[in-house]
């Protein structure tokens, strides 16, 4: 899960930028905003932006297997 976000989202959630505030290049980063990222990687797909990052139907269903499995990270 963490690789999928690392190639998909950290290029602008990353320490180099952090669009909307919003940080997911850490597991307790992960784990404060797995709710939103669910929602916006899973339900809504607004994120990635316009899919800039090219990610894919099974990536976005990694996320959700993870999210509904309680969302653990590492
Ligand atoms: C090309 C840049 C880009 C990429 C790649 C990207 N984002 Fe975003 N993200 C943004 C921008 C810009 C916003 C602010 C959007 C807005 O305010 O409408 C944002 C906002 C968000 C938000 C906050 C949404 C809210 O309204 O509360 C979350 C959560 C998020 N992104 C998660 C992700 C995840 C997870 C990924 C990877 C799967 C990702 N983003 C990839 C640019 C990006």
């Amino acid at each position: 899960m963490q690789n999928v976000l690392e190639q998909r989202c950290y290029q602008c959630h990353g320490a180099q930028l952090q669009m909307k505030n919003v940080r997911l290049d850490s597991p307790a980063l992960i784990k404060q905003h797995a709710q939103s990222v669910y929602q916006q990687v899973v339900v809504t797909k607004l994120m990635p932006m316009n899919n800039a990052t090219g990610i894919t139907e099974a990536e976005r269903l990694a996320v959700k297997q993870w999210f509904e499995a309680g969302a653990k990270t590492p």
